[in-house]
């Protein structure tokens, strides 16, 4: 078993001016910041900024920020989605973002911290599991879940109830730390075939 630090991309899904999404992640990076065994790259989809418009693939140049942030994608051993739910659903700038890239996905994990109103995301992450399997990623079962997202955390960002949500991180880490280090040590004897 490597050793080597897991490498995990958080991405931040929501963009909106008036988002709550940053409380969110910046409790969830903290978890992952403690782990030992774990390195965590923030990818705010704000700041990342990619187009809407996708092109032809495989024609021409692709744009400034979807090169930007290919290799940071290209890098990770695994991925955390944060995402709230919109219309008993995901955003868009989570499709998008998973749209522009392909390589950068196969063969690599993906957990999910959600948050919403009455279903704490979860619809958004039942629909982003199909999505993810096409660009060939693997999905980790168990999910960090904040239903009534705006009273789960306090004025300075910190879980009112700490013990629950740090607990339900362990548990999705732990899944998602076991198919980074499967799915790294496989891809390093034998490049996926997709
Ligand atoms: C357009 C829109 C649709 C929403 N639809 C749902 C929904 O279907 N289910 C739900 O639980 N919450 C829903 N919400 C509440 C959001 O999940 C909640 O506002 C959350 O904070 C949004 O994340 P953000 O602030 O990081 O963008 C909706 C919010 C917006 C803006």
């Amino acid at each position: 078993m490597s050793a080597e630090l897991l490498k995990i991309a958080v991405i931040v899904g929501s963009t909106r001016k008036a988002r709550f999404g940053p409380v969110v992640a910046g409790w969830f990076a903290e978890q992952v910041r403690q782990r030992d065994d774990m390195e965590l790259d923030l990818v705010d989809l704000v700041e990342a900024a990619l187009p809407y418009e996708l092109p032809d693939f495989h024609r021409g140049e692709e744009p400034a920020p979807v090169r930007a942030l290919a290799p940071r994608l290209a890098a990770a051993d695994g991925f955390v989605f944060v995402t709230p739910e919109y219309n008993h659903s995901y955003p868009a700038s989570l499709k998008n973002v998973v749209d522009w890239y392909l390589k950068e996905w196969q063969a690599k994990p993906v957990g999910f911290v959600s948050y919403g109103g009455l279903a704490g995301g979860l619809r958004a992450v039942e629909h982003l599991r199909p999505i993810l399997s096409e660009v060939h990623a693997i999905t980790v079962r168990d999910v960090v879940s904040f239903h009534g997202v705006w009273e789960r955390f306090d004025t300075s960002g910190r879980p009112v109830e700490p013990q629950g949500c740090n607990a339900a991180a362990k548990t999705m880490l732990d899944q998602l730390a076991w198919w980074a280090r499967a799915l790294r040590t496989a891809r390093a004897e034998r490049p996926y075939g997709a």
